[in-house]
């Protein structure tokens, strides 16, 4: 007998829960972390780190991008038991929202309830410097789709669901003050997904600055939106690895990226120690 799409993503979160359930060792996660381009390092600080590759997680995503690992890590971060996935999969890379809807969908089913979403993305403004961190407060969906249209599945969400609150302020008043502790300059601001796989032109860039947008990336806004349907919350961070497109004279690429997150790397990792005790309360 032949599965629908939807019968068979219903079957790859139960069996990736269930993988993901006996990786836990016991403990019960409350938050998640998605690791964005050349951030990866963080999942090298995880204490009693039990790490599950995508290939044994069915239907998550199998990963193409250079600076995309494709791994599951569960563990303990400064004590707090979470689980950190590296890499996911981009809409640049397929129109197919089944590997991030299995997921975030996995990660609810184990008893997640905090999804903090990290991504590298290029700046619209000249006070928000390359290797800087900016707190995303709210999103503009550029992508020019939704992971959600199509039929609704009742047991994940709602057919309709409210964005107003969809990065929590609450929570990223905690971000906000485990970066005060720890001493790491944080800038606040609207994130704006771009489908990619190109960089922005000039013209864009300008446009999305008038627009209201702070950061422009290709990725974390599905993510986003997968979890606020199914009533997770979220927080998150972009590393910036550049200024947008025409704002400096440099020619943006994915080596760049990658080379000017690691360097807001470290930054990253101490803010994100700092917060995940804040997060867990
Ligand atoms: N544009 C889109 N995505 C990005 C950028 C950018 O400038 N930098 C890193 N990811």
């Amino acid at each position: 007998m032949s599965m629908t799409l939807q019968q068979l993503h219903v079957e790859n979160v139960k069996r990736s829960g269930a993988v993901v359930t006996k990786s836990l060792a016991g403990r019960a996660p409350k938050i998640a972390i998605v690791l964005g381009s050349g951030l990866g390092g963080l999942a090298d600080r995880i204490e009693q780190a039990v790490t599950v590759p995508y290939a044994e997680l069915p239907g998550f995503p199998v990963l193409t991008v250079q600076g995309h690992a494709g791994a599951l890590v569960a563990g303990l971060l400064n004590g707090v038991p979470v689980i950190v996935l590296k890499g996911r999969k981009h809409f640049y890379e397929t129109d197919d929202p089944y590997p991030l809807k299995t997921m975030v969908r996995t990660l609810r089913a184990v008893g997640v309830e905090t999804l903090f979403l990290s991504n590298a993305a290029g700046s619209l403004r000249a006070n928000i410097g390359v290797s800087q961190l900016m707190l995303i407060t709210d999103h503009i969906n550029f992508l020019g789709l939704n992971p959600l249209t199509g039929a609704n599945d009742e047991t994940f969400g709602p057919r309709f669901f409210g964005m107003s609150d969809a990065w929590d302020r609450a929570l990223s008043a905690k971000v906000r003050a485990a970066a005060d502790a720890a001493g790491v300059p944080l800038h606040s601001g609207v994130y704006m997904a771009f489908r990619g796989p190109s960089f922005e032109t000039p013209a864009e860039i300008r446009m999305a600055q008038t627009w209201g947008a702070d950061a422009v990336g290709m990725s974390s806004v599905p993510e986003c939106l997968i979890a606020r349907h199914g009533g997770l919350k979220v927080v998150g961070v972009s590393c910036i690895t550049n200024m947008g497109a025409g704002l400096s004279e440099e020619n943006l690429s994915h080596a760049h990226t990658l080379e000017n997150a690691s360097k807001g790397a470290a930054d990253f990792e101490r803010l994100v120690m700092a917060a995940v005790p804040l997060l867990a309360e």
